[in-house]
């Protein structure tokens, strides 16, 4: 686990870099991506380098997760904000972008499509993530098994109300969700985890370094082999070996890259 600290947009313009060299790499990569307040200044960043051409015309992406019952095309389901937010704003294929289907009538297979969908695709290249007040990730809350694949969650009361503010009121924000599980996350080639703000910081310093444990999902990044984390000063405040993790920053080599 890598963990970087330093201001938000210049975390986005990190992340970016990564999915440039990616793509350069790699025209036909697969992205998955997150929702959430996190990781706009990489989707910003992003849609900046598409306009310097960039190319995503090969690309493909999977969706982290979905409210259940919103009807198609609400601003606040996740492939609508998915769309908003990011795909609409390169060029890649409106076919090529996927979601776990939330107004599924046979919620199961829905969940086990979009998995063989992932895998049809060869694989999820490199993972966006954001983290939750109470360590969740994707959508998978305290408890989640670490082996765990795209499936329905309920939502913690404490989840609802931090998503509240992107709906009307907190009765609207819906109790279910399917999210790609942790075992899905985990089979991503690389993830890239971004935390910014004080609200952030126990989570980050119970997943970073508190032990490995249910309780709290994304602690199983550290069984990860390539799991970058961005953050700012404010999420970074607890972190014990803080300075250690800024001296390594500051004299990695040049040709590491993330
Ligand atoms: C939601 C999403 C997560 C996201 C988290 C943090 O619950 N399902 O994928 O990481 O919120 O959101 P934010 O980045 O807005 O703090």
């Amino acid at each position: 686990m890598e963990v970087v600290i330093l201001g938000g947009r210049q975390a986005g313009k990190l992340a970016a870099d990564a999915i440039e060299h990616l793509l350069r790499r790699k025209p036909d990569a697969v992205l998955g991506l997150a929702t959430g307040s996190s990781p706009l200044p990489v989707y910003d960043e992003l849609a900046a380098r598409h306009e310097r051409g960039l190319d995503f015309s090969r690309a493909s992406a999977f969706a982290l997760d979905e409210y259940v019952g919103l009807p198609a095309g609400h601003p606040e389901s996740y492939r609508e904000v998915v769309r908003r937010e990011f795909t609409s704003r390169v060029n890649i294929a409106p076919g090529n972008v996927h979601g776990p289907d939330g107004s599924a009538a046979d919620i199961p297979a829905a969940c086990a499509a979009y998995e063989e969908a992932i895998a049809a695709a060869g694989g999820i290249d490199l993972q966006l993530l954001g983290v939750g007040t109470d360590g969740h990730i994707g959508f998978n809350e305290p408890g989640s098994s670490f082996t765990s694949r795209t499936r329905i969650k309920s939502l913690i009361e404490q989840t609802r109300r931090d998503n509240a503010r992107f709906f009307g009121s907190l009765a609207e924000v819906p109790h279910h969700v399917l999210t790609q599980g942790l075992g899905t996350i985990m089979a991503a080639r690389h993830v890239i985890l971004l935390a910014t703000g004080a609200q952030k910081a126990q989570a980050v310093s119970d997943f970073i370094e508190g032990p490995v444990a249910a309780v709290c999902p994304a602690s199983i990044l550290q069984f990860h082999p390539h799991a970058t984390i961005l953050l700012d000063e404010a999420a970074a405040s607890a972190l014990k070996l803080a300075d250690f993790y800024r001296h390594t920053y500051d004299n990695k080599p040049a040709w590491q890259g993330l």
